[in-house]
């Protein structure tokens, strides 16, 4: 396979996911999380999924294209070390779905993001909570869910709370 291959079926497997996740969470009450801006393709693709929902976005430094930057309101700028904890006091238990899309090339700091995730969002979470993530997380009190059909596993992780 190809580069381009490996990267479009990348995109692909995201966005099959992501509209997973939001079909699955569009009749629940909540708000969402979307780490890490980027581009901001991602957080353009769940406002457009879930029209009027609360997306609070957590970015260490805001860079997307001018039309997918969130209101000052809902966005959490710095690292995710120091914004997280009071977002997710905050937002206790009122959080529909999270999306995490912060991982890169660096395995070691991925390891160290990942194990932040996973002792720090549980709380945040809502019954029927859903995370779906670029990285492997352990949260207490969500259990995995298999990734809709055509993605490869690995390539996406899917984990919801009981309710
Ligand atoms: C792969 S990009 C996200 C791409 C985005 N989902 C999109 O579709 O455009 C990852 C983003 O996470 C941010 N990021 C990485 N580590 C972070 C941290 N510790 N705190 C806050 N943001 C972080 C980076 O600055 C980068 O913009």
């Amino acid at each position: 396979m190809s580069r381009l291959d490996s990267f479009i079926r990348r995109l692909e497997a995201q966005r099959a996911c992501l509209d997973f996740a939001c079909d699955a969470v569009k009749d629940r009450p909540g708000v969402i999380f979307e780490l890490g801006l980027g581009n901001g393709r991602t957080y353009d693709h769940l406002r457009s999924r879930l029209p009027g929902r609360a997306i609070y976005v957590f970015e260490r430094k805001v860079a997307a294209h001018p039309d997918c930057v969130p209101a000052a309101a809902n966005l959490y700028e710095g690292d995710i070390d120091l914004t997280l904890p009071a977002a997710v006091g905050r937002f206790k238990g009122q959080v529909c779905l999270v999306h995490s899309d912060i991982g890169s090339g660096d395995q070691a700091m991925n390891a160290k993001i990942a194990a932040f995730l996973g002792r720090t969002l549980g709380p945040a979470l809502a019954p029927g909570g859903l995370v779906l993530s670029d990285q492997q997380l352990a949260i207490p009190g969500t259990a995995p869910l298999p990734l809709p059909p055509g993605v490869k596993p690995g390539r996406y992780y899917l984990l919801r709370t009981a309710g």
